[in-house]
């Protein structure tokens, strides 16, 4: 056996556990360790989600109403991951959502949003709101379209009558600081930090607006993390967001792509069914008019599956059946494969393709990223381990068990119910909904805080498990990886036993 050779050792691993027939999951096996000879801080966790969309760090948050909607998308890819905004809201909703991510670090604004003078006050709060806009500074235009002021989040909060035009409210072009086309983020940064102003509007001369620089976003870019942040190649966030099949979610499709969706992920309990080989071939037209876009499709957890997934077109695969905290469907169905078996076989399918394969549900612990990665996953995604914190969806409610927050199957009866979307990832959408068959449940878990503090968290771990196996990046981890298959004594061992822990932080 060559040395080098990618999965040389896992491989040699399963073909002995698949010889007696069973599938492991991740409590079931832990990494070896082996020599190492540098940092683990200095290693490289950069991998990819699919084709084209790479990750500065392995963690994507799953497409569920209580996970990801634009704040923890930001927040994700901020910390150099990725989010996948649900598909539980109107397209309309889903497009505006994604949005207000890929506007989020807008180094330069360049078709900023503005408004007309003789438009209300409340008209724009209003169409706002409807858009998911999360800034108040809008440019004024006169009717001929030239710049005539600039409403700001002040002139929002002093104005107490909605009917007020803008140009009311406005504070008007000779009072406003304004800058030439062609300005360079360095000297628009200098220009409003040495003015103290917010925002900087780029004109011709001609006085028509051609851009936008916003104070904020130019500080997080010159000061900020911002070589960790997983950005496209116009320094947008990136961001993927969820869709289901058939003629409307082309529709909805187009959307997404139009409002800058880097990755559409085809989002099925079962993904291996001809509607979802119809709509990756259906979705093939919007790919060339969006080049660079990618679409991940699943989920999947048998090898032949993952492998037409392939074949169909499918620019990642999401492979997880039955892992999630959240889900019933083994118990209810009888069907999936424990996680750590079905990542292994479906990447081992697709090896040499090109594909990047997604670990989606069952990680409750850091230490199952590692295993993820060792055994063929590009990156994990989590619905769990980010469901508690301040940037999913939904208040932290106060119980007698401290702080928690809900989250939810998006097969449960309660998601269901309330959603079409959900009810068609469980191939329910025309079930009336007395006769719905719930595949996952609703919860509460602990409120969690800071999503940064915990995706840091996380990749400490991931970050110590390399350095354990003596790897410098995920393509070495995947050279070096061996796994011990844990007893049920090693399993107790493997977690604190025989003590009272009183820090329960982790
Ligand atoms: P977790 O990280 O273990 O909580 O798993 C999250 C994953 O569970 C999601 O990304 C989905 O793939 C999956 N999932 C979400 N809702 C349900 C459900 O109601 N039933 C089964 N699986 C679900």
């Amino acid at each position: 056996m060559k040395k080098d050779k990618a999965f040389a050792k896992v491989d040699r691993f399963f073909a002995e556990i698949e010889r007696s027939g069973l599938a492991l999951t991740y409590g079931d096996v832990r990494l070896k360790t082996g020599y190492s000879d540098s940092d683990p801080k200095d290693a490289s966790i950069t991998s990819f989600f699919s084709r084209n969309v790479p990750l500065n760090c392995p963690l994507v948050s799953a497409a569920m109403d209580t996970v990801t909607e634009a704040s923890m998308a930001i927040a994700m890819a901020m910390f150099g991951g990725l989010g996948i905004i649900h598909k539980a809201l109107t397209a309309e909703q889903q497009a505006a959502q994604v949005r207000q991510v890929k506007r989020y670090l807008n180094c330069m604004v360049e078709t900023p949003i503005c408004v007309k003078e003789d438009e209300t006050m409340g008209d724009i709060l209003d169409r706002s709101l409807k858009s998911g806009f999360d800034f108040h500074s809008f440019p004024v235009l006169s009717n001929s379209g030239k710049i005539v002021g600039l409403l700001t989040r002040n002139n929002f909060e002093f104005c107490t009558d909605p009917k007020t035009t803008a140009s009311r409210a406005m504070t008007p072009f000779k009072d406003l600081v304004t800058a030439p086309s062609g300005t360079s983020a360095k000297e628009a940064y200098a220009i409003l930090s040495g003015q103290h102003k917010k925002v900087l509007p780029l004109i011709n001369e001609t006085r028509e607006l051609t851009g936008m620089f916003v104070y904020s976003d130019l500080k997080r870019l010159m000061f900020g993390l911002s070589s960790q942040y997983n950005v496209d190649t116009d320094s947008h966030l990136r961001v993927g967001a969820a869709i289901d099949v058939g003629p409307e979610e082309l529709v909805r499709a187009e959307m997404l792509l139009e409002a800058g969706c880097d990755v559409l992920v085809i989002d099925k309990a079962h993904g291996d069914m001809r509607p979802v080989k119809e709509m990756l071939t259906s979705l093939k037209g919007l790919k060339q008019k969006y080049p660079g876009r990618d679409v991940v499709a699943g989920n999947v957890s048998e090898p032949e599956s993952a492998l037409r997934l392939a074949k169909w077109g499918a620019d990642g695969i999401k492979v997880g059946q039955g892992p999630g905290s959240i889900c019933t469907t083994r118990d209810i169905a009888g069907v999936g494969c424990p996680q750590v078996t079905a990542v292994y076989n479906c990447a081992k399918a697709v090896r040499g393709m090109g594909i990047p394969l997604c670990a989606d549900g069952g990680v409750t612990k850091s230490g199952d990223i590692p295993v993820a990665l060792a055994i063929g996953a590009s990156s994990v995604m989590m619905g769990f381990v980010l469901a508690g914190t301040d940037k999913a969806p939904g208040k932290f409610k106060e119980t007698n068990r401290g702080r928690v927050k809900v989250y939810r199957g998006m097969g449960s009866l309660e998601a269901m119910k309330e959603s079409y979307a959900a009810r068609a990832r469980y191939r329910q959408g025309d079930t009336p909904k007395d006769k719905l068959v719930a595949e996952g449940v609703v919860s509460t878990v602990p409120y969690r805080g800071s999503v940064t503090k915990v995706l840091e968290t996380q990749v400490g771990g991931l970050r110590a498990g390399l350095g354990y196996v003596g790897a410098n990046s995920i393509p070495e981890l995947q050279k070096k990886a061996d796994l011990h298959w844990l007893s049920a004594a090693g399993q107790t061992e493997s977690h604190p036993h025989d003590v009272d822990v009183t820090d329960k932080t982790q």
